[in-house]
């Protein structure tokens, strides 16, 4: 479980313990003292950008639990800038945490997702934004439209070993991700920063509110159930109505 503290990850790694599952948390730093002994399993610090950071990952995984049933690349972070301005180095990176690190952790998992027991799960936190596009995110829009591509290879390369692969889309949640992004927007757009929730980050939803951590980990713990295994290949979309339209 990967981006375990913070936002949508931490609700995530909390739903999966609470259903008897034991998580690997892994994020750039390991929590320590009392934070540390508020998460309900082990934890690794990691930098997901690299190859070592994702071989880390599923090593400590396996040497904590002897096996691996279950991927949840969630790591990630926003950066919003017009293309002409868009910093080079962010890009890279934004594809490095969103795209490469997803397709790292299930190359270096495959063959623990393939013995798995009930069928090894692999699942990535995309986004609505791998579904549609916005301006001012030519990063973070390729990179997550790059993971859904990935999720459906995954789902047929695996389809005959019983690992089912599956994205979750969802449109804004309330996070630290969103929160940064306030700012930014008020700059990209030229407006201040009480407007950019009502006037921008919540336009594209029909249903005008943000979605809770809590309901992304409700999705994820509902694809480990047998009637999951049905959503492989597909994104799973929950974006108050963001791509009805
Ligand atoms: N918040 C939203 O509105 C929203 C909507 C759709 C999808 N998502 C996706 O959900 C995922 C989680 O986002 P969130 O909103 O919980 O964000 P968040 O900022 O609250 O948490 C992201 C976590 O990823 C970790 N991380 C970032 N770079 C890392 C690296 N190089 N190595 C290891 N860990 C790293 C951060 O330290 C942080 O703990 C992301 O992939 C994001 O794109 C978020």
């Amino acid at each position: 479980m990967t981006g375990s503290g913070s936002g949508i990850g931490r609700a995530i790694v909390d739903r999966l313990a609470a259903d008897g599952w034991q998580v690997l948390g892994v994020d750039l730093k390991a929590p320590e003292g009392d934070l540390a002994e508020t998460l309900p399993g082990p934890s690794l610090g990691a930098d997901l950008t690299t190859r070592e950071g994702n071989k880390a990952a599923v090593d400590t995984a396996l040497e904590h639990f002897g096996r691996l049933d279950l991927v949840v690349a969630n790591a990630g972070f926003q950066h919003v800038s017009p293309v002409v301005d868009f910093d080079e180095d962010r890009w890279d990176a934004l594809l490095a945490i969103l795209l490469t690190s997803p397709f790292l952790l299930a190359k270096y998992a495959w063959e623990s997702l393939r013995a798995a027991p009930r069928g090894g799960r692999f699942v990535a936190i995309a986004s609505a934004h791998a579904l549609a596009a916005s301006p001012f995110k030519a990063g973070y829009v390729s990179a997550k439209h790059g993971v859904l591509g990935l999720v459906k290879t995954l789902a047929l390369e695996g389809a005959a070993d019983g690992i089912t692969s599956t994205a979750v889309c969802p449109g804004y949640v309330r996070t630290p991700l969103v929160e940064k992004q306030i700012a930014d927007q008020a700059r990209a757009h030229g407006i201040d920063e009480d407007r950019v929730l009502e006037e921008v980050i919540l336009t594209p939803h029909a249903v005008k509110r943000l979605i809770e951590p809590s309901e992304v980990a409700d999705v994820v713990a509902f694809l480990q159930t047998p009637a999951g295994s049905a959503f492989s290949g597909s994104p799973v979309t929950m974006d108050m109505g963001w791509t009805a339209r």
